[in-house]
């Protein structure tokens, strides 16, 4: 299976601040590769450049053989490359059922590839589905992380951008979140995992790539870096 996202030598910047340095990976076809780094260290920030919201200043991200760069945001996601940004942002006024058509607005295959994938998602997430008309607002933290993700997968991607899923959750929903990462992955999607729990996403991905001040500092595979003595120290509380 060959390169599907390829990041190459980008830079990223907030006015002064150079925010992202020459950063470079690369995801597979049916991998789970994920982005590792401390607060700051610029994750958004790539999912970001990936994901068409901020502008690159030099370098060149490819997807499927394409060029991202000067794409817009609405085309990116049309290309089947959707992002579950950071702090889940539901529409929290909106159902859950609502707030899941929401994610499959890009799409123009009819309205029965869209049930299809109403019922796929539920499946996936049978919890959403019971709460299917209820009020997303008043759906607790874990939920909402997962009605995120299934208003991601309604857009039929091919490959998932999650932004630090597991924040601000309890130990058993973060265990809940990753298990649901790895089934959307054995479904035939694609995952680029950005987090800060380290020990939970290197569990679960195939590679990893370790982020520092804006800069790619290590990367392997996702065992050999959970035994690695520096990430184990600096990453997974090991003295
Ligand atoms: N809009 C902005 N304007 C100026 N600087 C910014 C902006 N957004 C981010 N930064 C800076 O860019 C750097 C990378 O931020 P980024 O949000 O990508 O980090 P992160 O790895 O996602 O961190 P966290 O784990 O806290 O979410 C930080 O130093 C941050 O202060
Ligand atoms: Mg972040």
């Amino acid at each position: 299976m060959g390169e599907m996202l390829v990041v190459k030598d980008i830079n990223v910047y907030y006015g002064s601040i150079h925010a992202i340095k020459n950063v470079s990976f690369h995801v597979d076809e049916g991998e789970i590769v994920t982005l590792i780094g401390a607060n700051g260290a610029g994750k958004t920030t790539t999912m970001h450049a990936i994901s068409g919201l901020l502008k690159i200043a030099s370098g060149e991200i490819d997807y499927c053989g394409e060029i991202l760069n000067k794409m817009p945001a609405h085309k990116i996601i049309r290309h089947g490359l959707a992002q579950v940004p950071e702090g889940r942002r539901v529409f929290s006024g909106l159902t859950v059922e609502q707030n899941l058509l929401m994610g499959a607005y890009t799409r123009k295959d009819g309205r029965e590839a869209i049930q299809n994938d109403f019922d796929m998602v539920y499946e996936l997430l049978p919890r959403l589905k019971e709460r299917r008309s209820q009020a997303a607002g008043t759906l607790s933290g874990g939920e909402q992380q997962m009605l995120a993700i299934g208003r991601a997968l309604m857009c039929k991607p091919r490959m998932l951008l999650l932004d630090e899923p597991s924040m601000g959750l309890s130990p058993l929903l973060v265990k809940e979140i990753f298990k649901t990462i790895r089934n959307v992955n054995r479904q035939g999607v694609t995952v680029l995992l950005v987090e800060q729990n380290a020990k939970m996403a290197l569990d679960i991905a195939n590679r990893a790539y370790v982020l520092e001040t804006g800069k790619i500092k290590m990367e392997g595979e996702a065992t050999e870096l959970a035994n690695n003595i520096e990430v184990r120290k600096a990453y997974l509380g090991a003295q």
